[in-house]
């Protein structure tokens, strides 16, 4: 189950989209379904052990999932206590994944005991930074998705209107990236700078996350999370949660979201061509020095996941 990212925490979505309603959604290749339950955010497998239907068409009642077939109820951790027209009977119902609700995510375990909690990006946890959260789907594999995320050098050229038109200002022919990669208990940092520019620090938050510090001053702070969700083997859904830390200025934060899908979009369009749709073995494709930052995350893929995910869908 969950090969493409087994065991692991990964937020699938914002909590403020989890309301009365159930939300079904493929994670890893697995359908699941999310609602909330009497003890906070549940996660349980999308299919009815009745009749196999799909649990997320159905509707809350009284903090249980009820299937929209004959109404069998769940509840969070998937146990069925009632049965329409047979009193007294209960059944153990259906697979229960350990889910949360933390720094403005939902968050859920691919695998159904998990022997860690989630590890959560200090600004998302700080109540003093403003969250907001969008997401989106990319005909794109994660791993795809997560290198372009770490990947540093192509800010000039996709984002050449946007969050990279400083650099495409001054950049020379012959101007040099310096980065610095340290490994984290969580992942790895990687402080970056172009020849004698202001430095930035951009992290891998291990398997699927990215923490970029846009901004840390005195005065203000700004930090952009981005998660690589697989959700069927050659889609991913991102997630990109921006904190910031602009004191009573925090009430225009909001007006960044168009600006942030703008940039995304950027991204997307140039990602989604990428061939093969999967991350290949380096020697597969020319790598250069300013590459070792995207490649570290692609060892540790190919090191710990690659072989158990089924083959990439070929683009027909
Ligand atoms: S199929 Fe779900 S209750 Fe029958
Ligand atoms: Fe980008």
């Amino acid at each position: 189950m969950f090969d493409a990212l087994p065991n692991f925490w990964t937020p699938v979505m914002a909590a403020a989209d989890l309301a009365d309603k159930p939300v079904g959604m493929v994670l890893a290749g697995e359908k699941i379904v999310l609602f909330r339950g009497k003890d906070g955010p549940a996660a349980l497998l999308d299919r009815c052990p009745h009749r196999g239907v799909a649990l997320s068409l159905g509707r809350i009642a009284e903090g249980q999932l009820e299937c929209p077939f004959h109404g069998w109820k769940f509840d969070g951790k998937g146990h069925c206590s009632h049965i329409p027209f047979n009193p007294g009977l209960e059944r153990a119902g259906v697979g229960a994944l350990p889910a949360r609700e933390l720094g403005g995510l939902i968050w859920v375990y691919t695998g159904f005991e998990a022997t860690e909690e989630p590890v959560v990006p200090p600004a998302l946890l700080d109540k003093r930074f403003h969250l907001d959260v969008l997401t989106e789907e990319w005909s794109a594999h994660w791993t795809r998705a997560m290198e372009n995320m770490l990947d540093t050098p192509h800010l000039p050229w996709v984002h050449r209107g946007t969050i990279g038109s400083s650099l495409w200002k001054r950049m020379r022919p012959d101007s040099k990236m310096n980065q610095e990669v340290t490994e984290t208990d969580w992942g790895f940092e990687d402080r970056f700078q172009i020849d004698d520019g202001e430095g930035n620090q951009i992290n891998w938050r291990r398997p699927n996350g990215m923490e970029l510090f846009i901004l840390e001053k005195p005065w203000g702070r700004m930090r952009t999370h981005a998660w690589c969700v697989p959700t069927t083997t050659d889609h991913t859904r991102m997630i990109v949660a921006t904190a910031t830390g602009f004191g009573w200025l925090n009430v225009f934060a909001g007006l960044g979201r168009g600006f942030n899908r703008r940039v995304l979009g950027e991204d997307r369009a140039v990602l989604e061509s990428s061939f093969p749709v999967r991350v290949p073995a380096p020697d597969d494709e020319q790598n250069v020095p300013t590459d070792k930052v995207t490649l570290r995350f692609r060892m540790w893929y190919l090191k710990n996941l690659a072989e158990r995910e089924p083959p990439a869908a070929t683009p027909g």
